[in-house]
């Protein structure tokens, strides 16, 4: 009966009028590109339609499919509600599989699984023997993984004439794809929504009239488009009493007089909105609480800091606290939530109660809620970013593109008409807004990328080059070019493209390269415990913060934790002190932040990071399990020049040197760079002030351009460690009686005592290659002997 009635349902679906149609196309061709609207039921019927199918014919035809998600949370969310609709447990039929979780058994003939675990099952299993159908769901998100995924398909289907394979994707550029396999079929399910009023911020700001005008009409030339920014009076709105305002017109969102709107629009859309208006967005929720018809509410925020501000802040409103009151409910939904967590964001409330979900933009179209009839669209998300002051990635704010916006809009009239507001401008919406996001792969730095290529058997005899360029839409060139550098000025890849060992390791773990050799080498070299804090804030950021009316005081607090003439060893100190501080409760380890200028948020995201980066390196046999490996594993952690000889292995070429090791009275030291010019040290860094420098080298991570270029944390470090971690590999030539070490990039060279010395170098550099090298071939072998 529980299947009966499920299939009712299903049978309503926009997908299932055009199960007939899939399936005979299926029939006839390899490759096919199914799109349409979110919702109309393609990640969980589809791969059903097929399974269903095959189940008519002989047992050795039953498919046996692989349907991947860009996020952990679908892949879970979805593979539990298929498994529903078949009235069976997650794990028999319908499993799911993602990084360190997996949920299926022999039985399974649909698997729901993230991307990356995909690739990762194609290092070992490079023809997915057994496999009949491989789905690749919501390509339109152009992640840099399904990128590279279509393009593995791409020749496996020569390889494999009976595998098949299938495209969806929401109403988005579906021709594109067909192109890219050989102008496959594509099929588009036509959607069913209804219409959704738009408004945009200057509606909302429209009532406002009485408070912007006189500052609007004081100079209107000022707030031409392009302007300077800065002159932009700061508005201090009172949004509630406006919306209050709003409210007491009984022909709500629709009066507006166009010319007012326009200069109000100029004015907007040369603001810069850096920061959500949280204010806002809660003054917004309270009018729709009050509006006429009710629905659930579904808020688009950035990220998780976001939502939970947002949430804490809702709850001392007495109109929304969650315990308090009974008129409304309010869901968190993001990426990091428990499956129950999850779930629990598609129960109906009782009558009169509003359901508000808080989001990040994994609401757009992995997560259908159907209930929706309100959307707020803060027009934010986070977007991976290549940082060129740190060499790598970083997770940004950035505006929405417009087919977000859209999107987001759409989320609104599943069931009925719905409302949205955009907390933009419709100027900004059509003249600032990209039309669409930009590609991952054109966004971020390609080492990850480089190693999985190379990992791959089928693609290691070809050069990376030639590789990328048969990708979808190719990043530009000079991108690939310095991807290559910095893998090879890290050791993981040969002049002649080769994957080295370390290469090899780090191909197998999901962070910046940088941060993953800083764990392994942490691992090896048993200090790992300090190797995660620093790798987690380099991935994240500094906890020393610095308010700009107390810099000076901060800086001095900062020197109270230096050590070893490094910030990296300063953060240690501190790090520890917080923890200590935390064992005495909230209230303790507040006052350890504030006294200290640390920032609580960031130590506890570096927390949260150094646990995962655990869970990362258990993964590939790095960690051991068990409380006496973890003490061996950090019996080295007080030592704080191997400490900062594992930054030399992450951070090269990462080294400055100066030429002077006395700092003259009243003067700057300048320091050289590898490649580009002179640089000096930041004065928020513990090596601001030091006189005397024992060692001319500095490795860092961070340079950056203010009236001068600094480079801000930065270990001192001697010569040594470069030549043991640093860049590919050492040389040792005797040159007028001394025996000179260098690295191969030539940036790192001196004259050892001894041939001894010399040799030595090499030496241990040859045998910690051959202890990674032994790593792959048996994995259980553990490196911290
Ligand atoms: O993939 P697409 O966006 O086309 O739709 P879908 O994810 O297959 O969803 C089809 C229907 O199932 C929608 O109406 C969803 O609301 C519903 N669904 C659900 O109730 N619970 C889930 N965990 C997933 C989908
Ligand atoms: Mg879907």
């Amino acid at each position: 009966p529980k299947f009966l009635k499920s299939r009712k349902e299903r049978q309503s679906l926009p997908a299932w009028e055009e199960r007939e149609t899939i399936l005979k196309l299926l029939s006839k061709h390899q490759v096919l590109v199914i799109s349409g609207m979110t919702g109309c039921g393609k990640t969980t019927q589809i791969p059903q339609f097929i399974l269903d199918d095959s189940l008519n014919g002989p047992p050795e035809k039953v498919a046996n499919i692989i349907c991947t998600q860009p996020r952990r949370i679908s892949a879970i969310s979805v593979a539990e509600r298929v498994a529903k609709e078949r009235a069976e447990r997650v794990g028999l039929t319908v499993g799911y599989q993602i990084r360190l979780e997996s949920v299926k058994s022999s039985a399974t003939r649909l698997l729901y699984c993230t991307t990356g675990v995909l690739l990762r099952r194609l290092e070992g299993d490079t023809a997915l023997q057994g496999i009949t159908h491989i789905i690749v769901d919501e390509v339109h998100e152009r992640t840099e993984e399904s990128d590279f995924l279509l393009l593995v398909l791409k020749d496996m289907i020569l390889q494999r004439p009976s595998l098949q394979v299938i495209l969806m994707s929401a109403t988005l550029n579906a021709e594109l794809f067909s192109e890219y396999f050989n102008f496959c079929p594509v099929i588009t399910i036509p959607g069913r929504t209804f219409p959704v009023d738009q408004f945009f911020l200057e509606d909302a700001i429209a009532v406002t009239r009485i408070v912007i005008l006189p500052s609007v009409h004081q100079d209107t030339s000022k707030y031409e488009q392009g302007s300077v920014k800065d002159q932009v009076p700061d508005q201090q709105l009172d949004f509630k009493q406006l919306l209050a305002r709003y409210k007491a017109w009984p022909g709500k969102l629709s009066f507006l007089d166009t010319k007012f709107s326009k200069s109000v629009i100029k004015t907007m859309s040369i603001m810069d909105f850096e920061k959500v208006n949280l204010e806002l967005i809660e003054a917004l929720l309270e009018w729709i609480m009050d509006a006429e018809s009710p629905g659930a509410i579904l808020v688009f925020l950035p990220g998780l800091a976001e939502i939970k501000m947002l949430y804490e802040q809702l709850q001392s409103n007495p109109l929304f606290n969650n315990r308090r009151s009974n008129r409304c409910v309010i869901h968190p939904l993001h990426s990091s939530l428990s499956s129950e967590e999850q779930q629990a964001v598609f129960v109906k409330p009782p009558v009169g109660v509003t359901k508000i979900i808080i989001s990040t933009n994994i609401a757009e179209t992995s997560i259908t809620i159907d209930d929706v009839v309100y959307v707020i669209d803060s027009g934010k998300m986070k977007e991976k970013r290549y940082d060129a002051s740190k060499g790598m990635e970083s997770l940004e704010d950035t505006f929405v593109s417009q087919a977000n916006a859209l999107q987001r809009k759409g989320r609104a009239g599943r069931v009925a008409s719905g409302v949205c507001f955009h907390l933009f401008t419709s100027h900004h919406y059509s003249h600032q807004l990209l039309k669409q996001q930009l590609p991952e792969i054109q966004r971020v730095p390609l080492e990850q990328l480089c190693l999985r290529i190379k990992i791959l058997e089928m693609f290691s005899t070809h050069t990376l080059q030639s590789v990328f360029s048969r990708l979808i839409e190719p990043p530009h060139t000079d991108s690939l070019r310095a991807s290559k550098i910095r893998l090879r000025d890290l050791g993981a890849l040969t002049q002649d493209e080769k994957l080295t060992p370390l290469g090899y390791h780090l191909a197998s773990l999901p962070v910046d390269v940088r941060i993953g050799k800083l764990m392994l080498f942490g691992s090896i070299f048993r200090c790992l415990d300090p190797a995660l804090t620093i790798a987690a804030s380099l991935a994240f950021k500094s906890p020393f913060v610095s308010p700009w009316d107390k810099k000076e005081e901060a800086n001095q607090k900062k020197l109270e934790f230096a050590f070893a003439n490094s910030d990296y060893l300063a953060l240690l100190q501190a790090y520890k002190g917080w923890q200590l501080s935390t064992k005495e409760g909230v209230r303790a380890s507040y006052n350890y932040c504030r006294q200290n200028f640390l920032s609580g948020r960031v130590l506890q995201e570096i927390a949260s990071l150094k646990r995962q980066f655990t869970e990362l390196l258990s993964d590939i046999g790095f960690v051991m399990e068990g409380l006496r490996a973890s003490k061996k594993a950090n019996s080295n952690a007080d030592n704080p020049k191997l400490i900062s000889a594992m930054l030399c292995a992450a951070l090269y070429p990462n080294v400055v040197q100066t030429k002077i090791r006395m700092k003259p009275k009243s003067e700057e030291l300048k320091f050289v760079t590898k490649n580009d010019g002179y640089v000096h040290i930041h004065p928020s860094s513990v090596n601001y002030q030091v006189r005397h420098f024992d060692s001319p080298y500095l490795v860092y991570h961070e340079k950056i351009k203010t009236s001068r270029v600094f480079i801000r944390d930065c270990s001192m470090v001697s010569v040594y460690p470069l030549v043991l971690f640093g860049g590919g590999q050492v040389n040792v030539q005797l040159q007028r009686g001394e025996f000179v070490v260098s690295l191969d990039d030539g940036w790192i060279r001196f004259a050892a005592a001894s041939h001894q010395v010399a040799e030595l170098v090499k030496e241990l550099r040859g045998e910690l290659d051959q202890l990674l090298q032994d790593k792959i071939k048996n994995p259980s072998i553990d490196l911290c002997t």
